[in-house]
Formats: C-alpha cells, sequence, structure tokens
C-alpha cells in the first residue's frame, strides 16, 4: 500500500493555478488525484513559463475575496476529499499602509481561507476528507513593508489550529505549510533583483530558495494517512530561514 497515492481522491486547489498552489496542484494529479483549481483570470490567459501549468486540471474562475461569490462557485465534484487553500497577494511600495490596500490582503489572505473553509465543509466531513492552507514564515515575524501580509498569515495560522480543533469530531483534519522564500509571481520583486536575492539567500540555512515541488512535499504528507493524528498544524517548510 501506498499512502501517497492518491488514485480515486478528488482535491480542490484554490489559488492553484500559479506558484506553488500550481505546483501542489501537478504534485497531486502526479500521484492519481482527480484535481480542479480556482484562479483569477481567463484560463487562457496562463502560461507555463510564468508558473502556470493547467495541463489535466479542471479550472475555474473564482475572486475569492468575495465571500458570496465563493458561497454560489459550482461545487468542482460530487464529493471533495482534499481542500488545499493555495491563495494569496501582497501590496509593495506601503500599498498595505492604505486601509483599502491592508483590507485587500486580509479579505484574500486570511478572509478568503474561512470562506472557502465553510463552503466545503459539509463535503469534506461527508468525505472525512482535510483541509491544508498555506501561511507565510511572514506568520512569525515582522514584515517592515507588509503589515497586512503578516498579520494575515499569523492569522492564517491561528485559523488552521482553532479550524482542526473544532472540525476534530467531525473527522476533518486542518492543517498548514507555512513556506519560507519561494520564486513565484509574488516574489520576483525579491528573487529577480541580483542584490535582494542575494541578501536573501544568505538568510537561508541551506543557501537556496523553496521550489513549488518542496512545499508540495510537505502538502502530499499532511493530506495523506501518514498524518493521520496530525491537526491543527503548520509545518514550516523554510530551508531553515527560521532558525
Ligand atoms: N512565494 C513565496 O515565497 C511564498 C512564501 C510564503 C508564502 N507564500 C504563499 O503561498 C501562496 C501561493 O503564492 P505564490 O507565491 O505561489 O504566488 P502566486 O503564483 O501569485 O499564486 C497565488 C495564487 O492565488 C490566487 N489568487 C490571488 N488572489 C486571488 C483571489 N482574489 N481569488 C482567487 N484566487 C486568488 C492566484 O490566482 P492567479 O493565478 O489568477 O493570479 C494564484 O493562483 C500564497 O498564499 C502566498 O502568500 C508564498
Amino acid at each position: 500500500m501506498n499512502d501517497l497515492d492518491f488514485t480515486g481522491k478528488t482535491v480542490l486547489v484554490v489559488g492553484g493555478s500559479s506558484g506553488i498552489g500550481n505546483g501542489v496542484a501537478q504534485a497531486f494529479r502526479a500521484r492519481g488525484a482527480t484535481v480542479a483549481v480556482w484562479g483569477t483570470r481567463d484560463q487562457g490567459d496562463y502560461r507555463k513559463e510564468d508558473g502556470s501549468d493547467l495541463t489535466g486540471l479542471t479550472y475555474a474562475r473564482v475572486d475569492v475575496s468575495d465571500s458570496v461569490a465563493v458561497a454560489a462557485a459550482p461545487a468542482p465534484f460530487d464529493s471533495l476529499d482534499i481542500l488545499v487553500l493555495a491563495q494569496g497577494t501582497v501590496l509593495y511600495r506601503r500599498g498595505e499602509f492604505e486601509m483599502d490596500g491592508f483590507r485587500k490582503v486580509v479579505g484574500v489572505n486570511l478572509d478568503s481561507l474561512m470562506a472557502c473553509a465553510m463552503r466545503f465543509a459539509p463535503d469534506l466531513k461527508a468525505s472525512g476528507g482535510n483541509v491544508v492552507t498555506i501561511s507565510s514564515t511572514a506568520a512569525y515575524h515582522a514584515a517592515r513593508g507588509n503589515p497586512a501580509y503578516a498579520a494575515s498569515k499569523a492569522g492564517a495560522v491561528a485559523l488552521t489550529a482553532t479550524l482542526g480543533q473544532a472540525w476534530a469530531t467531525d473527522g476533518v483534519r486542518v492543517n498548514g505549510v507555512a513556506p519560507g522564500l519561494v520564486a513565484t509571481k509574488l516574489t520576483r520583486v525579491t528573487t529577480e533583483n541580483p542584490d535582494r536575492l542575494a541578501a536573501s539567500l544568505k538568510g537561508i540555512p541551506m543557501h537556496r530558495l523553496g521550489t513549488p515541488a518542496d512545499m508540495a512535499g510537505a502538502v502530499l504528507f499532511l493530506a495523506s494517512p501518514l498524518a493521520s493524528y496530525i491537526t491543527g498544524q503548520t509545518l514550516i517548510v523554510d530551508g531553515g530561514l527560521t532558525l
């Protein structure tokens, strides 16, 4: 028996249209799952060279910052086994010091996690399924230019713990992954600037960036029967960054 074989399982990756979520979605597909992803754009706008491989995935456009749209969104499958919440956004140039910007980031990075979790809670309770959230190591330290990002990610860690506790008796596990630095469109401002990249690498004991595949490994583990007695936890996957 292979505990990392997801054949016959259905997976929805919110924010699975690009970056880390896309890597997670493709990792589940490679291990036999039927996978749907949500993103913000028209399907034709996504390109492999930008970190968006929709091959073999069912795609739907759902703006999860709108909780009414989340509640009304059609379920991708008749039943759901695994819900991955990988949506996220950030504002640079002090945008998060304006209340509109602050609310926008918290709306995507925290409020929408709750909206999506609630939307699919009945399906997950019916299947005995589980949730994996993607927060960030920014949950655990200050982030000078990004108060909404840091606060929302700390909130995501707390939400993961609380839903894990609340839904344990329903047979639904809720866990999370907190990535360090991964090159995606969210982090281009750092990873495509040689000076900033070099400074970032200095702070990572493993001396390399993380990849979507690195994050997917932890998500697969948490979603699998190997993690059957783990709930409410967020696993830091950062090459030692926070040590
Ligand atoms: N990259 C890192 O170093 C890093 C580190 C720590 C944590 N994280 C977290 O990892 C997660 C994935 O980020 P990423 O780095 O992979 O960046 P990304 O490539 O920009 O992926 C973000 C995903 O969220 C989706 N999304 C954003 N706003 C949305 C909305 N309102 N409704 C629906 N979907 C929405 C995006 O859709 P589109 O494809 O349509 O834009 C995309 O699929 C985020 O939660 C991020 O905070 C990333």
